[in-house]
């Protein structure tokens, strides 16, 4: 600690000495769904908290998950992390957390529940798009820079979910069993550097249990770990309904416990608290240390000096940024035939098929929905930007299952009941034979207007129905019969572009020999549809790389092989470190697209690497060019692999990425900082994970 966090912690102490037991424990608890009890008597307000990641979310009533339904309360929607992580940009990081951060701040909040930084160990995994991939190294990169960029507001961040919810099944009790060795390796670095680096003012318990301990109440984890090792003095918030026990959780590092019932006193640290502690149970100074961390977070965030930063919302250059990252993360898995980008000018008339390009994201999810001021989606974006001379055609081409629910709707939300089920899997919904039919008349009519066409394209994927808190997917297959659609649009139209549009990986393999052209885009925000059209067009030349790895099937990935992931008590993590490409590397299994992946309309040449030392720092210069004939980006990877490899050890890790812009013909210097290098690695430079291009050579 240094000298001015040791006068803040003083300050802090001194205040929280002028409050009653009553104050105190008014404090640590929720007294409505998203704020604690303020003390008014000495100026101490209540702790406002939102939801995240994608924006801030809509006001609720204070004690009840019914929407408040004004229109002051719509935002900036900013591509998941998903699609952030794809950017493989740091500066594009920092510029979403600011936006976060302003429109937060904006909105009056303290705290803003994200970023997600959990580990994607499985593709099957509901809440993946909240994430930021299967790789720690990636992950911790992006995470650091958007919480610092967050936290520029005087608001909080909140890195969730520590640790180790990886999954949606079982996630209010599931036991992650696990090594520590690949809890240190993979799933606990992000974290650490989110408060050791990033100094994420507040951080968020998972749901799950670890060593059979709740992690909200884990003395593993938030005592020994976290306070402890990492010397954290921030403050850790419970994930809504995460706390189980009142004793366990005043003795854990935790500060606050939140949850998504209104009988607030009723909380664990509310009343319960406050009876031990009067009964001698527990010793007030417990109470005291929590409550000096939220005083020193207020101090931190300005709360009480009347110095705090104002923020905005939807202001134009939340827009712009919306739109530069949406940009950067469209990912070109496959263009054989060179059809892309197609040419505005000779494009005389289009057909575009599929739902998901008339499909507005925004609001589902989960926690993460968000009330966007707009969407535009794929359809618009095209129409937008084609701007009327050619003429665009549309049809659905399939459907989604008739919803059950609105999700979001005004009178109720999903989440006031999110803890009467511990999460589960959710397979194909309903196959009526009337839907059946219903869809094989869509099928038909694309089919058949596609051959009249000599441009289409396919818009569909996922959706918030299988990408959604509370829920893993059963199985990576296209829902709503798209596998069928795209095989016959192939058919009849063998140049269909196909764009899938998710937070997951989908099953490929019925028709990706076949098809030519084929674009990944996450969700992507408000200005996804603009991004998109621009790509598909050539007006933005596609940067975006997969942050992981894209599997043939559920089967490749060890998850379900060697571990289990299932409606158990226990998820066993048998696979330790062989995470993702850590896996497929050393057992020789071939993804459909590798970690690292994505093409661009233009091609770079990789020369010499060089790897320097200067200052106690390893760096790697890497001379790259634009060989092509478009300007465009390039994202630099590099991979540690050490020489004489043991069984234990994975093939090769990402320790360094960078961006670099380049005009066509133009080359330039790279520098890259990399982490973790020792003499007995080599130092691999590539394009992605399986497009390695130069080994280092030490510069004498
Ligand atoms: C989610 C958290 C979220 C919280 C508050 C929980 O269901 O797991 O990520 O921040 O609700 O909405």
């Amino acid at each position: 600690m240094n000298r001015e966090e040791r006068e803040l912690r003083k300050e802090a102490e001194a205040l929280m000495r002028q409050l009653t037991l009553e104050e105190k424990v008014g404090m640590v608890h929720g007294a409505e769904l998203f704020r604690t009890a303020p003390v008014e008597r000495l100026g101490i307000p209540a702790l406002t908290m939102s939801d995240g990641p994608m924006g801030v979310r809509q006001e609720f009533e204070p004690a009840s998950w019914k929407c408040v339904g004004n229109h002051d309360d719509y935002v900036t929607y900013l591509p998941c992390n998903s699609a952030l992580a794809s950017t493989w940009n740091r500066e594009l990081a920092r510029l979403t957390g600011e936006v976060l951060g302003a429109e937060a701040r904006g909105r009056g909040k303290d705290v803003i529940l994200g970023p997600g930084v959990n580990i994607k160990r499985s593709p099957l995994c509901g809440r993946n798009f909240e994430y930021f991939s299967e790789d720690p190294f990636l992950t911790k990169e992006m995470a650091v820079p958007y919480i610092q960029g967050v936290q520029n507001w005087d608001v909080a961040a909140c890195v969730k979910h520590f640790a180790a919810n990886n999954q949606e099944t079982q996630r209010l009790w599931v036991d992650v069993k696990i090594d520590e060795r690949a809890l240190r390796e993979i799933y606990l670095p992000a974290f650490h550097d989110a408060v050791r680096k990033g100094n994420s003012y507040t951080v968020m318990g998972a749901y799950n249990k670890i060593y059979t301990e709740h992690c909200c109440q884990s003395g593993f984890l938030l005592n020994q770990i976290l306070r402890k090792e990492w010397g954290y003095e921030g403050v850790v918030v419970s994930d809504w309904g995460g706390v189980h026990d009142t004793q366990a959780a005043a003795f854990s590092g935790l500060d606050i416990e939140m949850s998504v019932t209104d009988n607030f006193d009723g909380y664990y640290m509310a009343e319960p608290l406050r009876k031990m502690v009067e009964e001698g149970k527990i010793p007030e100074e417990v109470v005291d240390e929590k409550v000096v961390h939220i005083l020193m977070l207020m101090k931190r965030l300005h709360m009480l000096d009347g110095k705090r930063k104002s923020g905005t919302y939807n202001a134009p250059k939340h827009r712009q940024a919306a739109l530069d990252v949406a940009r950067e993360s469209v990912v070109l898995l496959k263009n054989a035939r060179g059809r892309l980008p197609l040419s505005p000018e000779k494009t005389k008339e289009i057909l575009v098929v599929g739902e998901n390009a008339d499909w507005m994201h925004a609001p589902g999810g989960g926690s993460a929905e968000i009330k966007a001021l707009y969407e535009v989606t794929p359809l618009m974006g095209i129409k937008m930007l084609l701007g009327g001379n050619t003429k665009v055609s549309y049809v659905k081409g399939y459907c989604q299952d008739p919803k059950e629910e609105a999700q979001g709707a005004q009178d109720k939300n999903w989440q006031a009941d999110s803890l009467k089920d511990g999460g589960g899997t959710k397979g194909a919904h309903s196959s009526s034979e009337a839907l059946t039919q219903y869809r094989r008349l869509l099928r038909e009519e694309a089919v058949t207007k596609a051959k009249g066409f000599e441009q289409v394209i396919f818009i569909g994927g996922l959706n918030h129905e299988q990408d959604c808190e509370g829920n893993d997917r059963a199985d990576m297959k296209l829902p709503y019969e798209q596998d069928c659609l795209i095989e016959e649009l192939l058919e009849v139209n063998p140049d269909t572009v196909i764009v899938l549009v998710g937070g997951s990986p989908v099953e490929m393999g019925r028709w990706i020999g076949r098809a030519g052209s084929v674009l990944w885009s996450w969700y992507a925000g408000m200005e996804g549809g603009n991004a998109l059209a621009e790509v598909l067009f050539g007006k933005t030349n596609p940067s975006g790389k997969l942050p992981e790895s894209f599997y043939k099937s559920p089967m490749d990935c060890p998850a379900h092989i060697w571990g289990n992931f299932g409606e158990k008590e226990t998820a066993d993590y048998a696979e330790g470190v062989f995470v993702g490409y850590r896996y497929l590397d050393a057992y020789h299994v071939e993804p459909e697209f590798c970690f690292g992946h994505g093409l661009s309309y233009t091609s770079f040449a990789y020369g010499q690497v060089e790897l320097v030392k200067e200052n106690g720092k390893v760096y790697v210069d890497c001379q790259i060019a634009n060989t092509g004939g478009m300007d465009g980006k390039e994202a630099v990877q590099i991979y540690l692999a050490p020489k004489g490899r043991t069984e234990e050890e994975p093939v090769r890790q990402l320790k360094g990425f960078g961006k670099i812009f380049l005009k066509s013909g133009e080359e330039k210097k790279l520098r890259i900082e990399i982490e973790g290098y020792s003499e007995n690695m080599e130092v691999w430079a590539g394009s992605s994970l399986n497009d390695i291009r130069v080994r280092a050579v030490e510069r004498i």
